[in-house]
């Protein structure tokens, strides 16, 4: 199975890990609000009530009422695990004080009420599924995209500059001396543009992700982003093999947020940059020593800033884990691991 992923938010959660376990390990996998002590009591009365009354008729009808309290629980944040536990503990209970008449009967109503009860998070982990699943297709749509834009504008236009630099050549043959220099002046501005052209269509869609893969690509972006603010970068980007593409599109679309989060609101004097990877999973750690900022500013829903909340999404359309720390006067990290596992992609150990 793979992993549910885990976003978390500083602040929120230290760290991944304690987002899904509270004390006694508890499992906390449920949408919505998190039981309190008053309604987890009344939760377990009803539900004990309910597989009792079930054990004892065994009513079709009866096992509706399963799958509202298995809503229920879903909705109070409960976790899977811990509906499990608590229906385990009900039954132990109950027949050590009334054992069963028919064991064999009581088993398999047992049964059918926790198969109910849990079917409200089979349909949530479903639904998760999808919605992960069509995240995924709208990022490639969006790369596909991205990739023919940037190529109608590095090859398009690259071309009607360069008929446009044989017509002024011509133009300046029939010119005297001095407007051919106000032609070559001419010339000069346009080989500045196609520069400037050249540079988008790379940032919109590097051709070296396609072509040379993820390392090269992100040197070129290191090398750039230094050359524009000065900042250097520690690089450390060891891999071994090529990754999938739309793991290495993540990738390079993190680096290219972070660094751009970076030169607009850290003022940092150096930046790490790491992508490793295992042969079962990826990882990516980019770290700042910049003015950091309060956490809760990070995933600001409604704010402005689409920056972290697109990676997050990327993140987890692949079924990865993203984890972004931040404090005043402490620099910003972002680090990411995706899984290898599971994907159809020829794995060399
Ligand atoms: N490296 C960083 N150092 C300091 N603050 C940061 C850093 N990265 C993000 N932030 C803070 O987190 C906020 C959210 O970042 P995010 O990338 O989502 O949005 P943005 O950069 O403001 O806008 P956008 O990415 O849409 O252009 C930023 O506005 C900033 O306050
Ligand atoms: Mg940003």
């Amino acid at each position: 199975m793979s992993a549910k992923p885990t976003l978390v938010q500083p602040g929120r959660a230290a760290a991944i890990g304690k987002a899904t376990a509270g004390p006694k390990g508890r499992h906390k996998g449920g949408i919505g609000g998190v039981a309190t002590q008053a309604s987890s009591a009344d939760w377990k009365q009803r539900y004990a009530a309910a597989l009792a009354a079930y054990l004892r008729e065994g009513k079709e009808l009866q096992l509706q009422r399963a799958y509202e309290l298995g809503r229920a629980a879903l909705g109070e944040g409960r976790g899977v695990v811990e509906l499990v536990m608590e229906h385990h503990q009900i039954l132990l209970r109950d027949w050590t004080l009334r054992p069963p008449a028919e064991p064999r009967q009581a088993l398999q109503r047992g049964g059918a009420f926790l198969r109910e009860a849990i079917s409200a998070f089979e349909m949530t982990h479903r639904g998760f599924g999808d919605a992960s699943a069509a995240l995924r297709r709208m990022h490639e749509f969006v790369e596909k995209e991205a990739k023919r834009i940037a190529y109608a504008l590095h090859d398009g236009a690259a071309q009607l500059l360069a008929v446009l630099h044989l017509k002024l050549e011509d133009l300046a043959r029939s010119l005297p001396p001095a407007g051919r220099s106000r032609v070559r002046e001419t010339r000069q501005l346009l080989d500045e543009i196609e520069g400037q052209l050249r540079a988008l269509a790379h940032e919109i869609r590097p051709a070296a992700l396609d072509d040379l893969g993820l390392t090269a690509a992100l040197q070129t972006l290191v090398e750039s982003f230094t050359q524009r603010t000065g900042i250097p970068v520690h690089c450390d980007f060891r891999q071994s093999q090529r990754w999938p593409p739309e793991i290495e599109t993540t990738l390079y679309r993190i680096v290219q947020e972070a660094l751009n989060n970076v030169r607009k609101h850290a003022r940092a004097r150096s930046v790490t940059v790491a992508v490793t990877g295992q042969p079962d999973a990826v990882f990516c750690a980019i770290q700042d020593d910049g003015v950091g900022c309060d956490p809760a500013r990070l995933f600001q829903p409604g704010g402005d800033g689409l920056g972290l909340i697109g990676i997050r999404e990327r993140v987890q359309a692949l079924g990865g884990k993203l984890e972004v720390r931040s404090a005043h006067g402490q620099g910003t990290g972002i680090f990411v691991r995706i899984n290898l596992e599971g994907r159809s992609w020829p794995l060399k150990s």
